[in-house]
């Protein structure tokens, strides 16, 4: 499905309908999303856009991997009933003037949303405009496809956070659905950017979930953890945060939801992941 007339024809009959909004590159990790959106629903709505927007200049728009076909495939395989592959001028119709999208401070101009503390820091402060990009783009998308479920993965948890909380904000009718983050046989978080990793990265990367589930166990026990990622990762931030509002937790914590963020580059590949800490 390319256009939007199969998507009117599709809204308001044959029970739910569920979005998955991907970048494409599927890998098990967002065939895992389909495959819970297929068993929950009646339509499943796979989208296929690399968005300009929440690339910063400098950052891998141009090289991202492009893979339709395969993508295609892989996503009818495991029950998607619609695939959607818009173009940059279906989703952003002022395109090439992308900048008309923002105003002064960076925000879409056709809403004033307050994030606050979820957009401050971590990804929000490395990647200015980032978020601003995948909230406009997840916001057309379901204007576009209005569907009644929409799955999102918890391997980019601050951007299911902030979505959660665009829905929120917006009194959106759509209902977003958390997906476990799926790892290879050896624990690394599935990622589109894996690919550009070499043999020895990918072992240099593998420090990374280690690392995350012995934080994880320390703030189990109540203790604090050190960083202990070697000076082969560069580390942008290794922390724990309050899982709902993203801030910090220094000391003793005692919120019942934590969260622990990694992000870092291992080489010049940029890789984020996270865990959560089992309170009892
Ligand atoms: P993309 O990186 O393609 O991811 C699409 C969805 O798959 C996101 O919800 C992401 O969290 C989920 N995902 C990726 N890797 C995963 C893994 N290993 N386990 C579980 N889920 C995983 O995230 C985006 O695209 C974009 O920002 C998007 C939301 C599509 C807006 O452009």
């Amino acid at each position: 499905m390319n256009n939007l007339s199969d998507l009117d024809t599709l809204t308001g009959q044959l029970g739910t309908v569920a979005l998955v909004p991907t970048m494409g590159a599927l890998h098990e990790g967002h065939l895992s999303l389909i495959r819970s959106a297929v068993a929950n629903c009646d339509k499943v709505v796979v989208s296929i856009f690399v968005n300009p927007t929440q690339f910063a200049p400098g950052e891998d728009f141009e090289r991202y991997p492009r893979t339709l076909d395969d993508d295609i495939k892989a996503a009818r395989a495991v029950g998607a009933t619609h695939i959607y592959a818009p173009s940059i001028e279906e989703i952003y119709p002022s395109y090439p003037d992308l900048e008309a999208l923002r105003d002064s401070s960076g925000q879409p101009v056709d809403m004033q949303l307050v994030f606050g503390t979820l957009t401050a820091r971590w990804e929000g402060e490395l990647r200015p405009g980032h978020f601003e990009g995948v909230v406009a783009v997840v916001k057309r998308l379901f204007d576009l496809v209005q569907p009644d479920y929409a799955y999102f993965g918890e391997k980019d948890y601050q951007q299911l956070r902030i979505i959660e909380n665009m829905v929120q904000q917006l009194k959106l009718p759509v209902k977003i659905v958390r997906c476990e983050t799926v790892r290879d046989e050896n624990g690394l978080a599935l990622s589109s950017r894996n690919r550009y990793l070499s043999e020895a990265e990918y072992a240099t990367a593998l420090k990374i979930p280690l690392v995350l589930t012995a934080a994880a166990a320390a703030s189990e026990a109540g203790q604090n953890f050190a960083s202990t990622l070697d000076s082969d990762i560069r580390v942008d931030y290794l922390v724990a945060v309050d899982g709902q509002t993203l801030e910090p937790l220094e000391k003793g914590y005692d919120s019942a939801d934590i969260r622990i963020l990694f992000a870092g580059y291992v080489g010049t590949t940029r890789l984020i992941d996270n865990v959560a800490v089992s309170c009892t």
